[in-house]
């Protein structure tokens, strides 16, 4: 990532870095979803995107000589600071939820991050403010609402996430640029940074942005005209956790008007079978909210406001491994099989419908 030292706030050589940044960018043909190509960010150094908002984040947090990180997270964004501040050699405190749990919050804890659960949600955010305003302490992520963006340090490293698209394509911007979004962090930086390409003459247009969300809040803004997203309160919890928050933030909807985009709300059933096409199509295991590109690629592209030509880059922000749980239910159970090959072929007929021949 800090190859592109030059439109970032720090030199590489003062960057706390763990090789984030240069992840593959995938044609996808097998998904019949058309020109799709997808931005593999599982394969950075804490398999999800939100390294760049780390790296972003803990460089400064050490050039401002602070002497504790903190974020409130319920996975992949505490995970990152907690990797970024041992890389830095600070201290990590991360607030979450008693009901995280799984991979991801074992993640934060193997990086020696300080984990506090809570009860009550909004204590996070309270406690943070304290350890912030009190004590000093840098944050990684939003502590109070309603929520702006994270880190703006952190969000200046996704904007890395558009100048290594557009450089694979040779400087032709795909047409839309489809995210999974919670905050809207990587959908502004990434909004930026085509943004600043053009401003430099590097590219000659700028793509169009889709917000694919669990919560409906900006569709709900897009619809409404208004200048807030709504609160927008679900009937049951998302297998989306990382992306499960009640309302949208300004700034995403901001890039979504002015990249003339587009949001659309998922659901579960379609996660879920975007989560094992993927995987079983293409060789990528996304965590859950990393499939919602993908379900939204495919209601845009039904509804024709996607045209049949038209590129689409879909932003894989992590890996399956973080939160396995509602994928393996989903998964026939693998057969345990004794004696030979009759007994072998039955098993995988049975159990996965295959006849070989
Ligand atoms: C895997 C994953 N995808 C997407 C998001 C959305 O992030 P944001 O919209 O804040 O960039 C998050 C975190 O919030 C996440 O953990």
């Amino acid at each position: 990532m800090w190859r592109w030292e030059g439109f970032l706030h720090a030199l590489a050589a003062e960057a706390v870095t763990l090789g984030e940044g240069n992840t593959p960018l995938l044609p996808a043909p097998s998904l019949g979803l058309g020109d799709v190509w997808i931005k593999d960010e599982s394969r950075n150094p804490t398999w999800s995107f939100k390294d760049r908002l780390g790296s972003g984040a803990v460089t400064m947090a050490k050039r401002f000589g602070a002497k504790v990180v903190v974020s409130s997270s319920s996975g992949n964004a505490g995970a990152a600071a907690a990797a970024y501040a041992a890389k830095a050699g600070l201290p990590c405190v991360v607030f979450t939820v008693t009901s995280s749990a799984g991979p991801l919050v074992l993640q934060m804890r193997a990086y020696g991050a300080m984990l506090v659960k809570v009860i009550d949600r909004m204590d996070r955010w309270r406690l943070q403010t304290l350890g912030v305003r009190e004590l000093g302490w840098y944050p990684t992520s939003p502590f109070f609402g309603p929520v702006v963006g994270s880190n703006p340090y952190g969000m200046e490293g996704y904007k890395t996430i558009a100048y290594e698209v557009a450089e694979a394509f040779d400087w032709q911007p795909p047409d839309w640029c489809v995210l999974p979004v919670c905050y809207g962090d990587a959908l502004y930086g990434m909004w930026k940074g085509f943004e600043e390409l053009k401003a430099l003459g590097w590219i000659d247009r700028t793509p169009r942005f889709v917000a694919a969300e669990v919560s409906g809040s900006l569709v709900a803004a897009m619809e409404g005209g208004d200048a807030m997203p709504p609160e927008s309160p679900r009937n049951a919890p998302s297998i989306a956790t990382s992306i499960g928050a009640l309302q949208g933030t300004v700034q995403g909807l901001d890039v979504l008007r002015r990249s003339n985009g587009a949001a659309v709300t998922v659901g579960d059933d379609e996660l879920r079978r975007w989560v094992l096409t993927l995987a079983a199509k293409e060789g990528l295991w996304p965590e859950a909210s990393s499939a919602a590109p993908f379900a939204a690629i495919e209601r845009l592209r039904a509804q024709g406001t996607i045209k049949p030509h038209e590129r689409c880059v879909a932003l894989m922000t992590a890996a399956g491994m973080k939160d396995p749980g509602p994928i393996e239910q989903a998964l026939p159970e693998p057969p345990i099989v004794q004696g030979g090959l009759p007994e072998l072929m039955d098993a995988l007929k049975n159990s996965y419908g295959f006849t070989d021949g």
